[in-house]
C-alpha cells in the first residue's frame, strides 16, 4: 500500500460523488477499525452513526452549513458537498464514561477481551473522570482519522465536515440515540465523480457550487 498517497488523499476533501454504494463489508471494516482506536484510559465518550439511507443523507447535507454561513445570504448556496456521500459517518459526543477495566492482563490483549466476563463497567461523568472536551475531541480525531485512512486504502474518497447547524444536527442525531450530547465531526465516504474536480458540489446532478481548495501544508517537524 502506498501510505503516503493514502494520507495525502485523506487530507483532501471530496465534495461530489457517484451513486456507487460503499460495499457492506467495507462499511463494517471501516467501522470496526475506527472504533478500535485508543481512548484515554479506554473510556467511551463518543458514539458513531453510519448513514447510508439517502433521505437521511439528504437531510444531513441540508444542515451541513455552519450558522454563520447560513446567516449570510450571499453564501446561501454554500454547502458541504462531502455530506452527500453514499456513506456518511458522524461522531457524536456522549457524557457516558464507560470503561473496560481488565483485571487479568497478560500480554497484548487481555484474556477476557471481547467478553463481558470480569468486565467492570464504571459510569462516571466526564467531570468526575477529569475528562475534558479536548480529550474527547482527541478520541474522535483519532477514530475519524483511522476511518479516513482505512476508507482511502480501500479505494474510496473521503471528506471531513465540522461545520453544521449544531442544534439541528443534535436534534437529528437524537432520533437515534438518547446518549448523544453534541455533534463532533462527520466524514463522507464514497467514489468521487470521475473527471470532476473534487471541489465541485452537485445537487440533483447540477453543479451548484465550487469550493476553494488548499495546497499541501507543511507541519514543522523536529528530528532529534
Ligand atoms: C476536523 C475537520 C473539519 C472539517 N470541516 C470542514 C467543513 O466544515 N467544511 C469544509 O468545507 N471543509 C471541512 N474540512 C475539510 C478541510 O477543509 C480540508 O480537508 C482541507 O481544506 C484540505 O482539502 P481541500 O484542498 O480538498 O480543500 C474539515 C476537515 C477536518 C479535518
Amino acid at each position: 500500500m502506498d501510505w503516503l498517497s493514502v494520507t495525502e488523499n485523506a487530507a483532501k476533501c471530496q465534495r461530489n460523488w457517484t451513486d456507487e454504494p460503499v460495499k457492506e463489508e467495507d462499511i463494517e471494516l471501516i467501522i470496526k477499525a475506527c472504533t478500535n482506536m485508543p481512548t484515554r484510559k479506554n473510556i467511551i465518550d463518543y458514539e458513531l452513526f453510519a448513514f447510508t439511507d439517502k433521505e437521511h443523507i439528504k437531510h444531513i447535507f441540508s444542515i451541513a452549513q455552519d450558522d454563520l454561513d447560513f446567516s449570510l445570504s450571499n453564501r446561501a448556496k454554500y454547502h458541504n458537498g462531502q455530506m452527500m456521500a453514499p456513506l456518511v459517518l458522524i461522531w457524536g459526543r456522549t457524557d457516558i464514561v464507560d470503561q473496560y477495566l481488565i483485571s487479568d492482563y497478560t500480554e497484548g490483549y487481555a484474556d477476557n477481551e471481547n467478553t463481558n466476563n470480569d468486565r467492570e463497567v464504571d459510569y462516571r461523568s466526564p467531570e468526575q473522570d477529569g475528562t475534558s472536551v479536548t480529550t474527547q475531541s482527541m478520541h474522535v480525531g483519532i477514530s475519524s482519522s483511522a476511518a479516513a485512512i482505512v476508507a482511502q486504502s480501500l479505494g474510496y474518497q473521503t471528506g471531513f465536515c465540522g461545520c453544521v447547524l449544531n442544534d439541528e444536527m443534535l436534534l437529528f442525531l437524537k432520533q437515534f440515540s438518547n446518549n448523544v450530547k453534541e455533534f463532533s465531526v462527520a466524514l463522507g465516504v464514497g467514489k468521487g465523480r470521475p473527471g470532476v474536480p473534487r471541489n465541485y458540489v452537485f445537487e440533483n446532478d447540477e453543479h451548484v457550487y465550487t469550493n476553494s481548495v488548499f495546497g499541501r501544508k507543511t507541519i514543522t517537524t523536529y528530528r532529534i
